[in-house]
C-alpha cells in the first residue's frame, strides 16, 4: 500500500505499542510521518521496536493502569517531541477465560477493568488536558467487538470493552469544543498473541497447531473469510488519526470482517427448507 505523509509533524503516543495492534500502527505512524512515544510493559519488545523506528520513536515503560505513568508518557511527548497530537489508547488484556462468575473472587475482573477501562480514562484525559490548550487533537480507543455484541463468557473483557465504548462517546461530547476527537477502534478477530491462545512456554509450532483449529471456529460466524491482520487495524487507526477524520468524532469503527453486521447463519434458507419439508409430507399424506 502507498504510503503518504498523513501524519507530518504529529506526535503521537501508543500504548500496548510493543505488540500486534499498538505495534503495527506505531510503524505506520512513523511511517506517515509522526514521532511515536511507544508504551508498554513488555520493555524488551518495546525498546527493539524503538531500536528498529530509530529517532522518530521513544519507548517509555508504563503500566496503563497506573495513572501517574500515564500522565508521564504525556510528559514524555511533550517535553521530548515538543507536543501530543494522537493518543492511541490501545492496550489492553483478556483476563481469565472462563471463571464461573457465582464462585469468582473478581480480582481479575477489577484488574481487567482498571487497566482495559481505567487506562483508556487516564490516557483520554491527560492527553485532552494537553490537546485542549494546543489545538487540539485526535484520540482514538481500543475496544472490541466484544464491546459491542454482549455473548457467553469473558464478563470482565466484556464489562471493560462496553464501558471503553460508552465512555468514548460521552466524553466525545465533552471534548468537541476543545477540538479534541475522540473514536474507537472495534477490531474483530485479529491475529496477534493475544488470539494464539498458547500455554505458556508451548512451541511455536504447537501454538500454530492450535490456531489453525480456534481459527476455523472464529472464521465460521465471519462474513468476510479472511482473518484480519494488524495492518488491517493501523490502516484504520490511522485514518482516525488522521485529518481526513477532521468531521468524526464519537464513532465506533469495526474492523472486524463484517461480525457486527449481523448474524451470519441463512435463518431464511432455514425456514424455507423445513416449510418445504413439511409441504412435502402433507403431499405424501395426501
Ligand atoms: N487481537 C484481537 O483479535 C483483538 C480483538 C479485539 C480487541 N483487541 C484489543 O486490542 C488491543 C491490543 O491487543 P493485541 O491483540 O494487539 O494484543 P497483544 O497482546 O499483541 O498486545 C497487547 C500489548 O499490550 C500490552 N499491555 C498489556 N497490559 C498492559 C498495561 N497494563 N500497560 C501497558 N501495556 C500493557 C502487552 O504487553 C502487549 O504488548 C487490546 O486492547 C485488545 O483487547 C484485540
Amino acid at each position: 500500500m502507498e504510503l503518504g505523509q498523513d501524519l507530518a509533524g504529529k506526535v503521537a503516543i501508543v500504548t500496548g505499542g510493543a505488540s500486534g495492534i499498538g505495534r503495527a500502527a506505531a510503524e505506520l505512524f512513523v511511517a506517515e510521518g509522526a514521532r511515536v512515544v511507544v508504551a508498554d510493559l513488555d520493555v524488551t519488545r518495546g525498546e527493539e521496536l524503538a531500536a528498529e523506528l530509530g529517532e522518530a520513536a521513544v519507548f517509555q515503560r508504563a503500566d496503563v493502569g497506573k495513572r501517574e505513568e500515564v500522565q508521564a508518557l504525556v510528559d514524555t511527548a511533550v517535553s521530548g517531541f515538543g507536543g501530543l497530537h494522537v493518543m492511541f489508547n490501545n492496550a489492553g488484556m483478556p483476563g481469565r477465560m472462563f471463571p464461573h462468575f457465582l464462585d469468582d473472587d473478581l480480582e481479575d475482573y477489577e484488574r481487567v477493568m482498571r487497566v482495559n477501562l481505567m487506562g483508556v480514562v487516564y490516557g483520554t484525559q491527560f492527553a485532552a488536558r494537553h490537546m485542549a490548550k494546543n489545538g487540539g487533537g485526535s484520540i482514538i480507543n481500543t475496544a472490541s467487538i466484544a464491546g459491542l455484541l454482549p455473548g457467553y463468557t469473558l464478563l470482565q473483557y466484556r464489562s471493560s470493552k462496553f464501558a471503553v465504548v460508552g465512555f468514548s462517546k460521552a466524553v466525545s461530547i465533552d471534548l468537541a469544543g476543545y477540538g479534541v476527537r475522540v473514536n474507537v477502534l472495534a477490531p474483530g478477530s485479529i491475529k496477534t498473541q493475544m488470539t494464539d491462545f498458547g500455554e505458556p512456554g508451548m512451541s511455536p509450532a504447537d501454538v500454530a497447531l492450535i490456531r489453525a483449529e480456534t481459527d476455523k471456529v472464529m472464521m465460521s460466524y465471519q462474513p468476510l473469510k479472511r482473518q484480519g491482520s494488524t495492518a488491517d487495524t493501523a490502516q484504520a487507526v490511522l485514518f482516525l488519526a488522521s485529518d481526513r477524520a477532521a468531521q468524526i468524532t464519537g464513532v465506533v469503527l469495526p474492523v472486524d470482517g463484517g461480525i457486527t453486521a449481523g448474524d451470519p447463519v441463512n435463518h431464511a434458507a432455514d425456514i424455507v427448507a423445513a416449510r418445504a419439508r413439511v409441504i412435502e409430507e402433507i403431499k405424501k399424506r395426501g
